[in-house]
This record gives structure tokens, sequence and C-alpha cells, in this order.
């Protein structure tokens, strides 16, 4: 059944892959952003189409959210609007527990007071902190070694108790390690592929911190984006928590190799000081979406990298 669907972040990495995947399912999408860390270039593609409308706002306007909840009556709202950089929220705790908790307790009041239906949650892999059996699981105790990862598990409690409470479904979706097109590369603090294929574009070796012996669980944007969909979408859940992860373990020097391949890096790669606090393994379990949302990643890591590495425009050589 096609419905209004409002997503807020809607112009950021994960937001903007979210409502195009809405607007090619049909669906009418409403995307909130205040584009503080979002870019309206995200969203080309869904403002051609005559689905998607987009409101401007700093979610914690007064009553501005609510309003729109309240016109729009939607489907589900799916929450993704927060601060993604972990390092800012050690650097910033405030600003953490502000765009990390009170955004999601803001959302999870306008579910309330509006009756929508179901809110899906962009939670994190970070609410794991550095548990050594892998794969993880959901039902691991959440033991968060930073801000952020203590701000998403308390937010995915605080969504599942007003649901309880109130009577609507949430659904928290711990992301693992997410890359894809329009992932900024910027930042030193971006991820690992994003960083790596603007090097190797602009024909500069990589940097592994440490070995390279360490493992992520890779998952696509667009993977990522569909299992949004699917919690928000797929009839006759109930609330719960899953993991949105491949599945499989990759190695730093192989992603490395593979990303060589798919840009034609020549290059050496480099190696530097392992960084302090690193994770060294990291693989969730995906069974559990599999079940409850009838989702599997559906690119695979070297697939998802050629096709990233054909879509990204080679940036200027620096020195
Ligand atoms: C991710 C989050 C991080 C969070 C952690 C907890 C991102 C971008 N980071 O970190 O904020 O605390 O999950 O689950 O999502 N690396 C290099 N060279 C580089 C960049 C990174 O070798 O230029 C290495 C890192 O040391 C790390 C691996 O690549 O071993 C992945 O790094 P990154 O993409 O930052 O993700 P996580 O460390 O998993």
């Amino acid at each position: 059944m096609k419905t209004t669907i409002i997503v807020t972040g809607a112009a950021g990495f994960i937001g903007s892959h979210t409502c195009d995947r809405l607007l090619v399912e049909g669906h009418r999408v409403i995307g909130v952003d205040d584009l503080s860390s979002g870019r309206a270039a995200n969203l080309e593609d869904a403002s051609r189409d005559p689905g998607f409308a987009f409101e401007g706002f700093d979610l914690r306007a007064p009553g501005r959210f609510s309003a729109l909840v309240e016109a729009a009556r939607p489907a589900a709202i799916i929450h993704l609007a927060g601060l993604v950089s972990v390092q800012a929220s050690i650097r910033d705790p405030r600003l953490n527990f502000s765009l990390n908790l009170e955004l999601t307790h803001l959302v999870a009041e306008a579910a309330r007071e509006q009756a929508v239906p179901r809110v899906v949650f962009a939670s994190s892999a970070a609410i794991y902190g550095d548990f050594p059996h892998l794969p993880l699981r959901e039902d691991i105790a959440p033991q968060p070694l930073t801000p952020y990862g203590a701000a998403k598990a308390a937010s995915e409690q605080l969504l599942l108790g007003h649901a309880r409470t109130y009577g609507f479904v949430a659904r928290c979706q711990r992301y693992f390690n997410v890359f894809g097109p329009r992932q900024d590369p910027a930042s030193p603090y971006s991820g690992v592929i994003a960083i790596f294929l603007d090097r190797m574009q602009a024909a500069r070796s990589p940097v592994i911190y440490g070995d390279g012996g360490q493992t992520r669980d890779f998952v696509a944007v667009q993977d990522v984006a569909r299992a949004n969909v699917l919690a928000a979408t797929r009839p006759g859940l109930a609330s719960g928590v899953v993991n949105i992860c491949s599945g499989r373990s990759t190695r730093l020097n192989d992603l490395a190799a593979a990303l060589a391949a798919a840009t034609g890096f020549g290059g050496p790669v480099t190696h530097a000081g392992a960084k302090p606090g690193d994770i060294r393994h990291s693989a969730g379990d995906p069974g559990r979406a599999r079940e409850q949302l009838g989702f599997a990643c559906e690119w695979s890591l070297a697939d998802a990298l050629a096709a990233l590495a054909h879509s990204t425009r080679p940036a200027v050589a620096k020195s």
C-alpha cells in the first residue's frame, strides 16, 4: 500500500537514499532537514519526484514538527536526524544529548500525540562497544564506549518504552559500517571507504592505521535504505531491534586491495600507528533482520565498491 512517510535528516547520507528508495516504491515522502550537516544537493533526485516535499527546519523549533505530523498524518516517521560524528559527541556531549536523545524524545512525543503507527530509528553498532564475542547479536546488553553510543542505546529504550506505553510500533535499526555514494570524505572522521576512495581517485596513498588486520562489517547505503523502507512499511511488524549488517567480515588490507582494483589505483598503501581505542573486529549477526524484516544485503562489497568508484567523480589531485 502506498503511504505518506516523514523522513527526518532527509538531506543526509542515509536519509537521502532512504527518500529515494521510498519514492521508487511509490510512497509520498516529506523530508525534514535543517541542512546543518545534510546537503540540499543530496535531494536533487528526490526533488524531481512529484511525490516528494521538503521542509527545512530544526526539529527543535517549537511546535513545528508536531504541526507537520498532524497535517501529514504519516503511516510512519523514519527518524534519521542526529549528530553523526562519534568524535564530535566526545568533544561536545551536550550537543550529542540534544541531537541524539532530545530529538528522539521529540519524535516519540509527536508519534504519541498524533497517533503515528510506526517510528523507525537510526541506531548504531556503536551501542555494542568492544564486545569480544562475534558475531554481535541483538540480545547482548549494550556497553557503549562513547556519548554517541550511549545516546543511541538510550534512544532505543525511550522509543521502545513510548511504543509499549502508547501503542505504536518502534523499529530500531543498528547500522554497522555504512558506505556508498554521497558519504562525505572531507572529515577526518569519515568512514574509511569514503576516505580511501577519495585518496585513491586523487592518486594519493591511503593510510591504514595499524597492521590492516582489523575487520569491519560493511553495508552498502542502498541496502540500508531498503532496510529502512521495510521497517517502515512491512505489514504486521511488532516493535523490535535489528542489526543492519552484511554478516561478512572484511579485513582493512583486503578492503584497500578491492578499492585499488575498483579505482585502478596502482600506488602503495601507507601504514601508520593504530588509532587508540580502535576496535579490532566487528561483525553483526544478520539473522534477526532476515526473520523480522525479510532483509538481506543485495550488494556484494565488490559490486558496491565498483559502482561507487564508477559514480564518484575523481577529485582534483592534491599535493
Ligand atoms: C565506526 C564509526 C565510529 C564508531 C564505531 C563504533 C564511522 C565513520 N565511524 O568506527 O565513529 O565509534 O564505528 O562502532 O562510521 N581506518 C584507516 N585509515 C583511515 C580511516 C580509517 O585505517 O584513513 C581504519 C580505522 O582505524 C578502523 C577502520 O578503518 O580500523 C574503520 O574505520 P571507520 O570507517 O572510521 O569506522 P569504525 O572504526 O568502525
